[in-house]
């Protein structure tokens, strides 16, 4: 006898699991099962009500290793309509030999992790080429802004990447709506379904705004083809209002870098104004992520999100393992920072590596960055003298702040100074109030603050400043303590 069991919809793990647990309490082996959806079960035409059977007396319990469940969680969301199987026929196995996933050359094994992979690989598409567009609340109404987009997945991951984007947009309503579901946010509820949607018409003039930056962070100097083509894959340019100008782009590179060369930075690239006047006009679409950190760096290098920008060398992006346990916030980078494009290379920096030193922490196992991406200054003759940068700023560059903690994710984060509280927390606490301790984040992560190294530097009188480097050495130990 063959069972046979459609699952509803797309079939999401919590049933498969279920509909799982009964057949394997009743020793049904894996070939004697029909997995389906109710998406590929044509019709259903010879499905039974997924009647499942009793259970076999004296069974043991059973237990399934979180490794599986973990794969498992994700080879469900792939699109090929055999992973039900492939998943109960694993799951067999594991009741009789609990070392399957250890098995790296096991057939199934192998093809767990290939669709596990492939539906990581879409899930990071997701977030970075989803593109919102505003749709404007009708005459009179006030409300919250609200944004729509269209994306077409490769598998079933809407319900998987919702969180991601709730987390990312929580001021503002949104939906996302792909042949494979959807998913809404109202500020209070994230839904989501399966049924397919329609895709939208969405083109309106927020496009040009898309197609304006793009233009403004292409480099044809740094142009590689297939690299591009890898990192924003052919299959996503249809709904990337942006991918219009690639191929003309790319075609022109060589004569934009003849070009480029001639005018040797001597005068602003022609897009230059036309980017600020089109960005202070137009309503600021929300962006998506990048993905990685390297791309997100790479996004960060032509920021134009706040003025600080128009006199700075050049962005100082954070640095660091991108897996790193522990994260250091600054203000921003000063003024040999801005020359050198690294954090803490100067002054404050040496004061930094000497106390890591003292301490015992090896600072290239830190990810260090700075709240703020570019220097602000004032110039005085030769000299550019540090300027604070406003709240303002500060809250515009905790776009960037945000996603390298999404992407790094440090169990331990170290503001140093207020304005790295503020872009962390959005507090503007007195530093001695929650100096020194660990404090538990609703995130997860612990944070711990403690004073910026300019401030000791800036110290004028000497008693109190040796004072204010015994401390700081203090809570430089009690971080060394908590990432061990
Ligand atoms: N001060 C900071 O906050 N960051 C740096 O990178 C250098 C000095």
């Amino acid at each position: 006898m063959i069972y046979r069991y459609a699952l509803r919809g797309r079939g999401d793990l919590t049933e498969w699991r279920d509909a799982a647990r009964a057949y394997l309490s009743a020793g049904i082996p894996p070939e004697m099962i029909d997995w389906r959806s109710m998406d590929d079960a044509d019709g259903l035409f010879g499905f039974d009500d997924n009647r499942l059977p009793d259970p076999l007396p004296n069974q043991p319990p059973l237990h399934v290793p979180p490794a599986f469940i973990k794969l498992a969680g994700a080879a469900i969301c792939h699109s090929d309509p055999s992973r039900f199987a492939l998943l109960y026929r694993m799951l067999f196995r594991l009741a009789h030999d609990r070392r399957l996933l250890q098995m790296s050359s096991d057939a199934d094994v192998v093809m767990a992790q290939r669709m596990a992979k492939s539906v990581g690989r879409d899930y990071h598409k997701m977030t970075a080429f989803v593109r919102f567009k505003e749709m404007p609340l009708p005459e009179g109404v006030a409300g919250r802004r609200r944004f729509i987009s269209w994306f077409e997945p490769d598998h079933f991951i809407v319900d998987r990447v919702a969180p991601f984007f709730q987390r990312r947009l929580t001021d503002m309503d949104w939906l996302i709506m792909t042949p494979k579901g959807s998913a809404s946010w109202d500020g209070e509820t994230l839904r989501t379904s399966d049924d397919p949607a329609e895709k939208p018409d969405l083109r309106d003039e927020t496009d040009e705004l898309w197609r304006t930056y793009y233009a403004s962070i292409f480099n044809p100097a740094r142009l590689k083809v297939k690299m591009m083509t890898k990192e924003m894959p052919k299959k996503y340019w249809k709904n990337l209002p942006e991918a219009e100008l690639i191929p003309s782009l790319i075609a022109n590179a060589e004569a934009s870098v003849t070009e480029m060369a001639r005018k040797a930075a001597s005068e602003p690239l022609p897009f230059h104004h036309r980017l600020q006047e089109t960005a202070a006009n137009a309503p600021v679409a929300p962006k998506p992520a990048a993905g990685t950190l390297p791309a997100l760096k790479e996004e960060a290098r032509s920021c134009t999100r706040c003025d600080i920008y128009c006199r700075a060398t050049q962005t100082v992006f954070g640095e660091g393992p991108p897996d790193a346990k522990v994260m250091f916030v600054g203000e921003q980078p000063g003024d040999q920072e801005d020359l050198a494009g690294k954090p803490f290379v100067g002054p404050a920096g040496k004061l930094f590596n000497d106390t890591l030193a003292l301490v015992g922490i090896d600072r290239q196992s830190l990810y260090i960055t700075n709240a703020v991406k570019h220097f602000k200054y004032e110039p005085r003759g030769k000299r550019r003298i540090h300027q604070k940068p406003n709240m303002g700023e500060v809250r515009q560059c905790r776009w960037w702040l945000t996603q390298e903690l999404e992407l790094v994710k440090p169990k331990l984060v170290v503001a140093m100074g207020a304005t790295a509280l503020f872009a962390l927390t959005d507090m503007r606490q007195r530093l001695e109030d929650v100096r020194g301790e660990p404090i538990s984040m609703e995130d997860g992560r612990v944070l711990f603050v403690t004073v910026h190294p300019s401030y000791l530097l800036r110290i004028p009188d000497e008693e109190r400043k040796a004072e204010e480097l015994i401390r700081f050495r203090e809570d430089m130990r009690k971080i060394s303590r908590l990432a061990a």
